[in-house]
């Protein structure tokens, strides 16, 4: 009998958006007649670019022929487009190189991948309220989470504390699910937290198409030092919509390098190179020419019209909240919208509540961590006739 990974015992029964879509499930079997507004999950709703379609069947067409057709690709990525995301990160300000980018199938799985190459005891830090995935991962392989208070007070943006040591950092700006969003200050301080305890920030920048502020740093390379302290996670999914395509890109710089317990030097760039030549096959040609046509001029241009779709949403969202004295962080700058359960509502209560008799689904705090107990999330990746209908919907009920 093999022993299993018992660390899965401590897990919660089921991963936060398969429990929100069982329930939502179990409502629409009993009510078939009524009509269910989903802005739960953060899933998109606006097609995918023409240029990126175009692209994708550009790779289809090279797959019919024996002259252009592609077998396994890099594992790492082709170089077009790894090039491609150099030169975005240029246009936005921020050097980086060819060899420190890892394509992959999306931001989820290398987040949830990373941990391949960091001891089981180390100190992992994770803010609470936070991304299910960086604390599943962390207790699949069974270690040990310090978190760090997210809150109103500190309006979700924890600082580090230099009485605490950690090894590992997550950070998500901006925030899933609060939709907070870090100053090039106060990222500042993480990095030089991380490089006085020779930590390693993991780096979620999943929503930076969504910061409008220029002044605010989308990328953690925006702060000095950065690079020899954090890797950073980045997707096509809320850029471009390709949450059902998946695309997503890992930057490893070569200049995180760690002393090995037998004094070597590792380089953590050689690491993930080497994990990934052995776990991945690599990211199907056809969704990376899609991906490339994203990054050029045009393809950017359009990207942000779907944004701009998406934050017009987040604005009526967040009028209808205002206007009735509710409580909301995020919203600009970001494609959540996290607010105060009114009356001071239990999260899970809430959403049952919203869903009973607004038919309206949202993401219960709750299940982002204790320090969501009393909130909830919802997203502006609805249509925005399903995003007007569903604040009506809640506008009645308050
Ligand atoms: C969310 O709703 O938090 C996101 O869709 C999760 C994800 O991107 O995996």
């Amino acid at each position: 009998m093999p022993k299993l990974n018992e660390n899965y015992q401590n897990l919660k029964e089921s991963y936060l958006f398969v429990e929100i879509a069982h329930r939502v499930a179990e409502y629409t079997k009993a009510n078939p007649d009524k009509k269910v507004i989903r802005l739960g999950i953060g899933d998109v709703t606006l097609p995918l670019e023409p240029l990126a379609v175009d692209a994708l069947h550009e790779g289809v067409d090279a797959m019919t022929s024996t002259e252009t057709f592609k077998g396994y690709g890099p594992e790492q990525g082709y170089e077009f487009l790894r090039n491609a995301v150099v030169d975005y990160y240029a246009e936005n300000g921020v050097s980086i190189h060819a060899d420190d980018v890892f394509i992959s199938d999306g931001a989820k799985s290398d987040t949830g991948n990373i941990g391949d190459l960091f001891a089981t005891d180390n100190v992992v830090l994770i803010p609470d309220p936070v991304y299910p995935v960086y604390v599943d991962s962390n207790i699949m392989t069974g270690r040990q989470i310090t978190y760090i208070d997210a809150n109103a007070d500190n309006n979700f943006l924890p600082l580090p504390d230099k009485n605490v040591h950690a090894d590992i950092i997550y950070i998500c700006s901006p925030n899933n699910p609060t939709g907070a969003t870090y100053n090039k200050e106060q990222l500042k301080e993480w990095v030089d937290y991380a490089l006085e305890n020779e930590a390693v920030i993991l780096f979620d920048s999943a929503y930076e198409a969504f910061i409008t502020d220029p002044e605010l740093p989308r990328s953690i390379y925006a702060i000095e030092g950065a690079k020899k302290c954090a890797i950073e996670f980045c997707s096509l999914s809320k850029t471009a919509g390709f949450t059902g395509t998946r695309c997503g890109y890992t930057i490893v710089p070569k200049e995180l390098v760690f002393k090995a317990s037998n004094g070597e030097e590792m380089s953590v760039n050689a690491m993930w190179n080497r994990r990934q030549s052995t776990k991945f096959n690599g990211t199907s040609y056809i969704v990376q020419k899609g991906a490339a046509a994203v990054f050029t001029k045009e393809g950017m241009a359009q990207c942000k019209e779907n944004i701009a779709y998406y934050q017009e949403n987040a604005r009526v969202i967040s009028e209808t909240l205002a206007k009735k004295g509710i409580r909301y962080f995020g919203g600009e700058n970001s494609p959540y919208i996290w607010f105060e359960c009114p009356n001071g509502m239990d999260s899970w209560d809430f959403f049952d509540y919203l869903l009973n008799n607004a038919q309206v689904v949202g993401t219960p705090g709750a299940g982002f961590g204790k320090n969501g107990q009393n909130f909830f999330r919802l997203t502006s990746f609805g249509t925005h006739e399903s995003t007007k209908e569903a604040m009506e919907r809640f506008e009645k009920l308050f």
